[in-house]
């Protein structure tokens, strides 16, 4: 066998078996992301974070005001009491400072899911 034609050949091993490890890893990769989006939040869980994540400037992160500090804990609240307490700013039957006018703009269904989100938390 001439030079140059064990040299195509090995050449086109070489690229066969670079095809070959080039499909191994795509199928490694799509494995991998595949466990990743498995252990990820829905959409749902993240849209109602960032809904909750409103709240965060004047009641802490996730709701949890730092002892000592002028924020209001809403983590770990009831979840009626708080419903109850974000529908009477919205009515105007709690009289309040901010809180009439932060409730107001958002919708019923909006107040219930962060009632429920911030109840759930501890
Ligand atoms: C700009 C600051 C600010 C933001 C933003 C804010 N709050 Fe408030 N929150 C207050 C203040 C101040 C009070 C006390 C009532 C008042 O004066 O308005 C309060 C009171 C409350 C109470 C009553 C707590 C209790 O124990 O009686 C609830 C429930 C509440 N907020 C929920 C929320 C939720 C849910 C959000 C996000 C949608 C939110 N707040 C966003 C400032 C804020």
């Amino acid at each position: 066998m001439s030079r140059s034609a064990r040299t195509s050949r090995n050449s086109r091993t070489a690229r066969t078996l670079a095809r070959a490890v080039t499909g191994a890893l795509l199928a490694l990769g799509t494995l991998a992301v595949q466990a990743q989006t498995t252990g990820r939040p829905t959409p749902e869980a993240l849209k109602l974070r960032a809904l909750a994540a409103t709240c965060a400037h004047c009641h802490g992160t996730d709701g949890r005001a730092v002892e000592g500090e002028a924020t209001i804990r809403l983590a770990g609240l009831p979840a009626d009491y708080l419903l109850t307490q974000l529908m009477a700013f919205r009515s105007g039957q709690r009289p309040a400072t901010i809180m009439h006018q932060i409730t107001r703009g958002y919708s019923q269904e909006q107040l219930e899911s962060l009632s429920t989100y911030f109840a759930g938390l501890k």
